[in-house]
């Protein structure tokens, strides 16, 4: 039955979101999915074979995939530039077909910003586009100087410059710089600036928010042609569903209900790093002699190689009773926003970094590519609402852990968290700009 109600109507208005196929790029665009379905529209995400995103968690979405032609040789090298940029190369025509033969009228693609390719279609159909992107505006920053660091003959970076500061990129330091994992330093800089150009398209949507990032914000968009809108933290906004890649297991929230407040340190490292074996053993052991309880993510993948936690020291399997849990995926937004846990040694992806913030969690900081830097940096810096750990090395683990979870330091990182927590609440709720700005993003597509 044809609906004939303002929300119907808006409903028969499809939007085509086209995600980057990471754990940390499909989930803030599935949840921007989610509200703008809340919001009225119909949407269709056209995604990449490669890490497909999971139809059934989103049963109102219409999936559309989208061949990437990605060899087994280019997934299993792990070089995420080259597969961006082959995904772009090969994408395009697929996709400009897959569009030509939906029926329904599209109002708007929404992209992520390394999937560019959907502009350039989007273009040759005259279709407005926006730009997702997913990660802090000091990284994208960072990110361009590198491109002038790189001329000056700054990088590779000397080991005698890392601790300086980087000159007009205040609070980074050489060694935060997000260079790049892959050896193509020209290849990833094209990247960069594919990804970060606008050409056609009509604004900008950003998984961030004013009160933590607004020097950036602003420098950014007195340069951006077209207007910027910090809407975080999206998972915030959107009603919680799982878009996890891989099965949560929810068994540890059962555990962590059997905890006093504060108590636990989680620790995860995101979707894609991993550790050698010697940093998973001096992990345990750090955990182990922190006598501190934690709840610990080991990807089934986290060694190359090994079976799971076979990579674990016997001695300290054999002693982690109930002093641990460890599990291969965990329901994060649920384990962070329990009251069991006091702090969260993470990679601090930027997801990562948004929900600790977001429920007022300190972090341990332990970065290991990318922007991943930056965001430690700003964490532990500018927010001081972290502590760095320089290596994964026993007896600066056990200290880290105990910084946050038992000293006063600790504390008083956890009453800062707790007020950019409040912060980050009140630019989500009605008349914050977060709440603002996804105002301005609805008008805008309503006026395509
Ligand atoms: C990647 C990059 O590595 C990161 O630096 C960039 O900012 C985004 O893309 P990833 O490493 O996976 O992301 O980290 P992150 O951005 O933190 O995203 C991980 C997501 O997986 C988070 O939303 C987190 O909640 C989720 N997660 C992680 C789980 O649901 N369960 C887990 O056990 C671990």
């Amino acid at each position: 039955m044809r609906n004939e109600t303002w929300h119907g109507e808006r409903r028969r208005r499809r939007l085509v979101l086209v995600p980057c196929p990471y754990q940390g790029h499909i989930t803030p665009m599935l949840q921007l999915g989610t509200i703008l379905y809340s919001r009225g529209f119909s949407i269709t995400i056209s995604h990449a074979i490669f890490n497909s995103p999971v139809p059934k968690t989103h049963p109102h979405f219409r999936f559309v995939p989208i061949p990437d032609g990605l060899s087994e040789s280019d997934i299993s090298s792990g070089d995420i530039t080259h597969i961006l940029s082959t995904i772009n190369e090969n994408c395009k025509l697929s996709f400009l077909h897959l569009m030509e033969s939906q029926e329904d009228e599209i109002v708007c693609i929404i992209f992520d910003e390394h999937m560019y390719f959907a502009e350039a279609v989007a273009t040759k159909l005259k279709l407005p586009t926006i730009i997702l992107r997913t990660t802090s505006s000091a990284t994208f920053l960072a990110r361009f100087a590198l491109l002038g660091l790189k001329a000056e003959g700054y990088i590779p970076c000397q080991d005698s410059i890392s601790n300086d500061m980087v000159p007009k990129l205040h609070p980074l330091r050489f060694k935060d710089l997000p260079l790049p994992k892959s050896p193509d330093f020209k290849r990833a800089a094209q990247l960069v600036l594919d990804s970060y150009t606008i050409r056609n398209s009509s604004a900008v949507i950003w998984n961030t928010m004013d009160c933590l990032e607004q020097t950036c914000l602003m420098q950014i968009q007195q340069e951006c042609p077209v207007p910027i809108f910090p809407v975080g933290p999206i998972h915030k906004i959107a009603q919680p569903t799982s878009s996890s890649l891989l099965k949560e297991d929810s068994s540890c929230i059962a555990w962590l209900d059997k905890q006093s407040r504060n108590s636990v340190v989680y620790v995860s490292l995101g979707s894609i790093a991993s550790l050698g074996e010697k940093e998973i053993a001096e992990m345990a052991w750090g955990l182990a002699n922190s006598e501190q309880l934690f709840l610990w993510v080991v990807r089934s993948d986290s060694i190359p190689g090994s079976n799971w936690t076979e990579i674990l020291p016997k001695g300290f399997k054999d002693g982690l009773g109930e002093k641990g849990c460890i599990v291969k995926w965990a329901p994060q937004k649920e384990v962070l926003a329990h009251e069991a846990v006091g702090g969260f040694l993470s990679h601090c992806g930027w997801n990562s970094t948004l929900e600790s913030i977001s429920q007022g969690v300190p972090l341990i900081c332990k970065p290991c590519f990318g922007d991943q830097r930056v965001n430690a940096r700003y964490v532990c810096h500018e927010w001081k609402v972290g502590v760095e750990l320089e290596k994964i090395e026993r007896g600066e683990v056990e200290r880290a852990v105990r910084k946050v979870i038992v000293d006063d330091e600790g504390k008083e990182m956890r009453e800062r968290a707790r007020d950019l927590k409040e912060k980050v609440e009140v630019s989500t709720r009605k008349g914050g700009s977060s709440y603002n700005y996804l105002n301005e993003v609805v008008d805008l597509i309503m006026s395509f």
